[in-house]
């Protein structure tokens, strides 16, 4: 008896894991930014509220003007620029080299071509506030 029920109840995990795995493709799918700003930002940058790595946190960053982070030393150049990070401007900034967007930016980033990338890109960003 204990036999002829194991493998009905041994299917239940195989279920949940398959939920799993679905529910992770599409919270993927919703966020693809999240994989491009895990692979082109996060070595530098966290979203994280107030936390600042090499660069400044970038929580709620849309929207931000310019080298406002309580906390982190920002390089001249940027807080000079008066600079609000709008989406155009941090198209700007990120689709090209950062000391071509902006002479003497602390960033060092060789920008971002993929236009779809970028897309995605600000899209989590905005999300992130
Ligand atoms: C190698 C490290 C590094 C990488 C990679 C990097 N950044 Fe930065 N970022 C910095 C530093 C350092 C600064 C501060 C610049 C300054 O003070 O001139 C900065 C500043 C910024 C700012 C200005 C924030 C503010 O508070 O004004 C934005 C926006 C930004 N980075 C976005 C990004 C995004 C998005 C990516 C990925 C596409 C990225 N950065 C990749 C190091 C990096």
């Amino acid at each position: 008896m204990s036999l002829r029920k194991t493998p009905a109840r041994s299917s239940a995990p195989r279920w949940a894991a398959a939920l799993l795995l679905a529910a992770a493709a599409s919270a993927g799918a919703a966020e693809p930014g999240a994989g491009v700003f895990m692979a082109e930002c996060a070595e530098c940058h966290s979203v994280a509220k107030g936390k600042n790595k090499r660069g400044p946190s970038l929580f709620g960053v849309v929207g931000r003007p310019a080298a406002t982070v309580a906390g982190y030393k920002y390089s001249g150049a940027l807080r000079q620029t008066g600079w609000t990070w709008d989406e155009a401007t941090l198209r700007r900034y990120l689709a090209q080299p950062s000391d071509t967007a902006l002479a003497g930016t602390k960033m060092e980033y060789e920008g971002l071509e993929d236009a779809r990338q970028l897309d995605a890109l600000i899209g989590y960003l905005r999300s992130r506030r």
